[in-house]
């Protein structure tokens, strides 16, 4: 049977799925200690830099590409030119590793959901999070499964298969439909209760008062970039795959800008949350607020913790803090996985539930032998390391040098965006995708030398082989794989109609 295209019956239901794609643990987890890794308040300026001069118009990019070919990113590459195919596999491939992270993140904030109304960690959240919930072992390879963390894993996975069973309109938008509204109320009324603590003002002041020196400090727009574009989600191939599904006549630049703007809004929103609440709790321990800000992964799951342990009512506060991280994950995971489930439907013409259930059933083995085990925090950290900093820049990089560049398609695109769309984009919006490319390849150079030359958290080389450099180097390998299979005929003659 030959696969129908779905479609987004409404503008409206596009703007909730893109935004339940953008807003996800990037908005809660992510941003608020990237933020504060990269000079606090000072760290506002690059990030509105990069939402304004790289974010927004990669964005228009993308819909312009998934819009005009109405197929998935490797078919969207397909038809700009033959040889630029491989681009659009590499971004499904980021997609798919992210994904397989991913999921376990969000296991863990529904494990702790439950554990918020029972476990009272006090001072021993790092151990509980480490030693007692993760298990971890030494660095290395191992399938020592840990139950506590499978489960929830598995059940992240399951409620993947049935929402995307249910298809683009009723599955993805349905769910975002449902989530998005319900997370924003859960999480205003978070950041309400936080700004009534004891000791806000001081967390608030950690996180906005500038420290201007981290401008000059090349990491820092590094970390901004890499910060919008995770946020964003684009470069993985999601908004080409998402715009694929709009009707012909469709406003996108608007649709883009209500995205953009939303997602920022939630982040910051975030920060001020978050840092609030760090705030009061480095008050009631009489220590600063750096030292409480723990970085990166910890801040969610050894911070959080601990303030709920501390703070009067925290049950239910930590309660509704990791229900809205498992919210905003799911919708952001759905989104990651429709990506391989459309590029499988267009280069093999199998079913929509086949191609569903064959991508949902791959990620979710692959996802399931390596995170919930005594070594897995050690794959997800390099995974997400290096598919953020070297496979969604690649990803980008490799659009604008060949789409943008090398085949000139930009003012092929603003044309098409033009023709459907409120705002109108037109040399400054070129200027600035050519600006960010040249941004762009400085970023990736520089990252790639650093990795090379100073590895990645003192991780020894077979975790830096197997989940960094061997992951990049399999995406590379099985894009060019992937482009050499024909591409049958119906899907071609479709693309011709499209254009
Ligand atoms: N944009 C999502 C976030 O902020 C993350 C994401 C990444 C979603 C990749 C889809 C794809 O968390
Ligand atoms: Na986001």
């Amino acid at each position: 049977s030959s696969p129908q295209r779905e479609v987004f019956v409404s503008r409206g239901a596009f703007i909730f799925a893109a935004i339940g794609s953008a807003v996800g643990l990037g908005n809660i987890w992510r941003f608020p200690y990237v933020t504060y890794d990269n000079g606090g308040g000072a760290f506002i300026i690059p990030y509105l830099v990069a939402l304004l001069t790289a974010g927004i118009p990669l964005l228009f990019f993308y819909y312009a590409m998934g819009h005009r070919s109405r197929g998935s990113a490797p078919l969207a590459y397909r038809m700009t030119h033959k040889a630029a195919e491989p681009i659009g596999w590499f971004a499904t491939g980021v997609a798919i590793v992210i994904g397989i992270y991913y999921a376990a993140i969000i296991g863990w904030a529904g494990s702790y959901m439950f554990f918020s109304l029972k476990e009272s960690w006090g001072d021993n959240a790092e151990e509980f999070f480490f030693s007692e919930y993760l298990k971890m072992g030494d660095p290395g390879i191992s399938l020592d499964f840990v139950p506590a963390v499978l489960i929830p894993v598995i059940i992240v996975w399951a409620i993947v298969l049935v929402v995307l069973l249910m298809g683009v309109q009723n599955g993805i938008a349905g769910f975002s439909k449902i989530f998005i509204p319900l997370l924003i109320i859960l999480f205003l009324a978070l950041v309400v209760r936080s700004l009534f603590l004891p000791g806000a003002a001081e967390g608030l002041d950690a996180l906005f008062t500038p420290d201007f020196a981290a401008l000059a400090d090349h990491k820092v727009w590094i970390a901004a970039y890499g910060q919008i574009f995770f946020s964003l989600s684009i470069a993985f191939g999601i908004m080409i795959t998402y715009a694929s599904y709009l009707k012909k006549k469709t406003n996108l630049t608007g649709a883009g800008l209500v995205v953009g703007f939303s997602n920022s809004a939630f982040e910051i929103l975030a920060g001020i949350g978050i840092f609030a609440a760090l705030g009061f709790m480095a008050t009631a321990q009489g220590v600063e607020v750096a030292d409480v800000a723990s970085s990166g992964i910890g801040l969610a799951f050894v911070g959080f913790p601990t303030l709920i342990s501390e703070m009067p009512g925290g049950a239910i506060f930590g309660f509704v803090f990791f229900a809205c991280l498992v919210f905003a994950g799911l919708t952001s995971l759905i989104s990651i996985v429709q990506v391989p489930i459309q590029a499988l439907r267009d280069k093999f013409r199998v079913s929509n539930k086949a191609s569903t259930a064959w991508v949902v059933g791959v990620m979710a083995v692959v996802s399931i032998l390596l995170m919930p085990t005594v070594t897995g925090l050690y794959a997800l950290d390099t995974m997400d390391a290096f598919a953020n900093n070297l496979g969604i820049v690649g990803s980008a990089v490799l659009a604008i040098i060949v789409v943008a560049w090398l085949l000139r398609k930009m003012p092929v695109f603003s044309r098409h965006l033009n023709a459907v769309s409120s705002f109108k984009l037109g040399p400054i919006w070129m200027a600035l995708i050519s600006i960010t490319g040249v941004v762009l390849v400085y970023m990736l150079i520089t990252q790639i030398i650093a990795y090379a030359t100073d590895g990645y958290e003192d991780y020894p080389p077979l975790i830096l082989g197997v989940y960094g450099w061997g992951m990049i180097a399999l995406l590379i390998v099985a894009s060019i794989i992937l482009t050499l299979v024909k591409w049958p005929k119906k899907t071609i003659d479709d693309m011709h109609e499209a254009i």
